[in-house]
């Protein structure tokens, strides 16, 4: 460290930090790790105080000292950060929220707020971040990377739109949230007669409401990545199995696609059926963390610890193949992940 220490009236271009100082870091040639902060950043999610558990204790546990930053880079670049003990992270792993709180900072977009955060890092002598969040947040943890302060980036989101990990902490328990809702809204629908349409998170990606979706039986599921005609995925579908004696109606729309409020519009102009609309919204980013999302919280903190203790840095925790392990940030930001027209096509099987 000691690197970056320089006069906040005059900030020296990130370009020329750039190259240096990854180099350094990438290489490994850094001291052994002693200090470490862990912030949340971006939408919160159901286990990232589980995930918060996990890095302090299993970082106290590898001899390091552990501290929590505030408001994600919002409090990084303002210095919120003090120091963690085991104590303090009791009584936090059935908690949904988080309690390091979490913050989308447009600061930190910026060259200088990412060297503000970088001299927040030195100041408190951090010699590594971990970085709890999604894409967003991990592109603020490369651009401290590039300029050499380790980081390592542990995936959570209830959108499950990391294309460098199969999971993302949050992601079950918010499926779970919408199934129970939807369940509560087919009763209604059914007493009746009525088309439920029901918006439910991910605003670029369409992981919810493919799951929910297939666990709620639902008529139609209109994703992002996947384009829909209404006549032939939503109209027919519905008149189809009003032909054959149903009698109610579940469409999921992710919230990508469009607004419940006028596909269900659509579907009543069109049907003559009653169609309401229902948007789930944030109630399913809150909530007690599912048992997966716990272990999987808690195995991946241990995962990020790990990387410290090895020295291997600007890492991203992830799950591949069901396993727990770990890749570089910059090929992990560069990934991609999608769904694909047949996975849409085959659920239509279940209909
Ligand atoms: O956390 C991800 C997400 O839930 C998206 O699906 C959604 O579009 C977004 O957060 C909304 O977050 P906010 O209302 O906090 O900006």
């Amino acid at each position: 460290m000691g690197r970056l220490l320089y006069d906040e009236s005059n900030l020296p271009e990130i370009s020329t930090l750039k190259a240096a100082n990854y180099d350094i870091v990438d290489k490994n040639t850094v001291e052994p790790v002693k200090r470490v902060g862990v912030l949340t950043s971006g939408g919160d999610a159901p286990g990232m105080n589980a995930a918060i558990r996990a890095v302090v204790r299993a970082g106290i546990n590898a001899g390091f000292e552990m501290y929590g930053v505030t408001r994600g880079y919002h409090g990084l670049w303002k210095g919120e950060i003090k120091e963690l003990d085991g104590r303090s992270v009791s009584e936090t792993l059935q908690r949904g929220g988080t309690f390091l709180m979490t913050a989308r900072s447009q600061t930190f977009m910026t060259d200088q707020g990412v060297l503000k955060g970088a001299r927040m890092m030195e100041a408190y002598e951090l010699d590594a971040l971990i970085v709890i969040g999604g894409d967003g947040s991990y592109k603020g943890a490369r651009a401290l990377a590039r300029i050499g302060m380790p980081v390592i980036g542990m995936p959570g989101t209830i959108d499950n739109d990391i294309a460098s990990t199969e999971y993302t902490i949050g992601y079950d328990t918010a499926m779970n949230t919408a199934m129970q809702c939807i369940d509560k809204l087919r009763d209604t629908a059914s007493s009746h007669e009525r088309c439920s349409v029901i918006e439910v998170m991910g605003r670029h990606a369409g992981w919810i409401a493919l799951n929910v979706g297939i666990a709620t039986g639902a008529e139609s599921i209109l994703i992002p990545e996947v384009p829909y005609d209404f006549n032939r995925d939503v109209l027919r579908v519905i008149l189809d199995g009003r032909n054959t004696g149903k009698k109610h109606y579940i469409v999921i729309v992710a919230e990508g696609v469009g607004h419940a409020e006028a596909i269900a519009k659509q579907i009543e102009e069109a049907t003559g059926i009653e169609a309401r609309p229902t948007i789930l919204g944030h109630l399913q980013r809150g909530g007690s963390p599912t048992l997966r999302d716990r272990t999987m919280a808690s195995l991946m903190g241990i995962k990020a610890i790990d990387c410290l203790i090895e020295k291997r840095f600007n890492r991203l925790v992830v799950m591949k193949n069901g396993e727990i392990t770990d890749v570089d940030i910059e090929e992990g930001l560069e990934m991609s992940k999608t769904i694909s027209p047949e996975t849409i096509a085959n659920i239509k099987r279940l209909g």
